[in-house]
């Protein structure tokens, strides 16, 4: 038994999350975290909400609301959709706790000791239509290095470059729209990224067993210079974590909080304590310190192509340099984008089907089959309705849900509502259990390993072994000959009902959930072969029919939701 902190992608506060974000971070990290605590093993899951930063402020501007209390309020939503999904983190935290504000500052007050921070003076894009200097995200144009036309201040989301606001070409408030942008003197604090430039090489070389995306996008920051360019950690907002050096005011900075960025991933630790603060763990530094134990700790993170400069360089800087022992990540999984219907899924238009919406018209487990066997790994993935039918109602519904309905029927009305007695295997079932066994040895390779849609297939090859073997042995012919048999053959079916139940939880939790109940197997451990597995039912073993565990998709279904979720509203 090992034991492993997760952690996944903080999202924004502002607004619902659309199928794409929550693949590309909250549900593979759920799905990890799932299969580990399945096989035993100690898991923290932490994810929290993102909600510091230009987009909460604009967000809360435009409900018309305080952004403390916009950030409250959406915290809660955030947490309730996640719930939906059955994303099972040990905490939810936020980014705005009061141990994310003390711990951002005292990071701060470390690095500086050491040499880490330095004072800027600098001039800054002011607005004088909107009577203030406008933070990055205020400020759109064209990125210097790829042309795109409306990079952000912060980042470019097309080249992903991180971006200075002054280095946009024909920049403009987005606030006001306003093109007569002035440079003013200020003062802010810089993270000397480049003396870590060394330290930070040497690690990453260490990472040979990382996703290529990861490393590359690592690499190409680290090579170019580029990514690991000072970087200024402050901004002229009113919401975010006040700058400070530990708990000593800091001269020169008063009115200014940190970049969203700096203090973000510090939640990563702080969501940690918060989970202690609120009553569910004891001990935050056992998963997070390496002088309290955490260095027996396997760190794995989850996130977005985007996000990887933040996490490989950025974040890692403040670590590192910080000179005290933090647990660092062991493993990177970034994901690529997952596309809607030929195109991008868009907030502002309501393209695409956003987590509350989804929830709406399918049941959780329908989208977490999907969005996992789809996961954008090694390229961007695309969303369209006629593939979300066909697997649904394929992988679903024809293949899983009509073995486990189609077996307890036939039982039900033959032998009765009890594991049927007698028979022995023979060589289907010797086949069978040889097959399963080997599909099964797979599927859990590729789980450790984080192969997402590879441990998908896997899966679904072990539910398609069942049914073919249903076809081949046909009890509802063997029954008319030798009922023996044909009570042996369900027994074995039932058995694997069971199996599958356990072994799909991490991707499909409630159907899991649903199946075991009806076996009455709700404790059923992690298997550890299969042959043993499939005799786990004994004869006599009383079960019930489950409620029909998955249904199909119509196609007037599929077109009435292509036609709602098309942006066109
Ligand atoms: O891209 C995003 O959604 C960010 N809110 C992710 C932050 S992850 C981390 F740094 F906390
Ligand atoms: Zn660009």
């Amino acid at each position: 038994m090992a034991r492993h902190l997760i952690t996944s992608a903080i999202p924004y506060i502002n607004g619902i999350k659309h199928l794409g974000n929550l693949v590309g971070s909250q549900l593979p990290a759920d799905l990890f975290a799932r299969y580990l605590r399945a096989r035993g093993h100690e898991v923290l899951f932490l994810c929290a909400t993102d909600e510091h930063g230009t987009p909460a402020e604009l967000a809360a501007a435009k409900a018309g609301q305080p952004v403390a209390e916009y950030c409250r309020e959406m915290h809660a939503v955030q947490a309730e959709i996640a719930k939906g999904f059955r994303l099972s983190f040990d905490h939810f935290g936020r980014s705005s706790s009061p141990q994310n504000h003390a711990l951002t500052q005292h990071f701060a007050g470390v690095l500086a000791d050491r040499g880490l921070i330095r004072e800027v003076s600098e001039t800054q894009m002011y607005s004088p239509t909107d009577g203030r200097y406008l933070p990055d995200r205020y400020i759109e144009g064209t990125c210097p290095n790829c042309g795109f036309e409306s990079a952000r201040g912060d980042q470019c989301d097309n080249c992903t470059k991180q971006l200075d606001p002054v280095d946009l070409i024909n920049p403009h408030s987005t606030v006001s729209g306003a093109t007569d942008l002035e440079m003013r003197d200020t003062k802010h604090l810089y993270l000397r990224q480049s003396q870590m430039r060394d330290e930070l090489q040497a690690w990453i070389d260490t990472k040979t067993d990382w996703p290529v995306l990861t490393t590359s996008i690592a690499k190409k920051w680290l090579n170019d210079g580029d990514g690991l360019q000072d970087r200024g950690i402050t901004r002229d907002l009113d919401w975010g974590v006040p700058v400070k050096r530990g708990d000593q005011d800091w001269p020169g900075m008063e009115g200014k909080v940190f970049y969203v960025w700096f203090d973000a991933p510090i939640e990563y630790i702080a969501c940690a304590q918060e989970w202690v603060d609120a009553g569910k763990g004891t001990d935050w530094a056992r998963w997070w310190r390496t002088d309290k134990g955490a260095d027996d700790v396997c760190y794995t993170q989850f996130m977005g192509k985007d996000n990887v400069p933040f996490h490989t360089l950025s974040f890692p800087v403040t670590i590192l340099g910080s000179g005290e022992p933090w647990k660092l990540v062991d493993y990177i999984k970034s994901f690529n984008y997952l596309n809607y219907e030929g195109g991008q899924f868009s907030t502002s238009r309501g393209r695409g089907v956003f987590m509350d919406q989804a929830l709406d018209i399918l049941p959780a487990d329908y989208w977490r089959w999907w969005l996992l066997s789809h996961a954008p790994e090694s390229s961007d993935a695309e969303f369209t309705w006629e593939n979300f039918q066909s697997s649904v109602n394929k992988d679903l519904a024809d293949v899983l849900g009509n073995f486990a309905s189609r077996v307890t029927k036939f039982c039900r009305s033959k032998f009765g509502e009890a594991v049927p007695e007698g028979g022995a295997w023979g060589p289907h079932e010797r086949q069978l259990i040889n097959d399963i066994q080997n599909g099964f040895d797979a599927y859990q390779t590729l789980m450790d390993g984080i192969e997402v849609r590879k441990s998908a297939a896997a899966l679904r090859e072990m539910w398609a072994d069942g049914n073919q073997y249903l076809q081949e042995v046909a009890p509802w012919t063997t029954i008319k000959t030798d009922p023996e048999a044909a009570a042996m053959q369900i027994r074995l079916a039932l058995n694997l009902i069971r199996f599958y139940a356990i072994i799909s939880a991490p991707f499909i939790p409630d159907a899991s959930a649903e199946l075991l109940a009806a076996m009455k197997a709700e404790n059923a451990g992690w298997p550890d072969d299969v042959e043993s597995a499939l005799t786990a039912l004994p004869e006599g073993h009383a079960f019930d029919v489950p409620e029909v565990t998955f249904r199909k998709i119509t196609d007037a279904e599929r077109e009435d939701w292509q036609a709602r979720f098309s942006g066109t509203r």
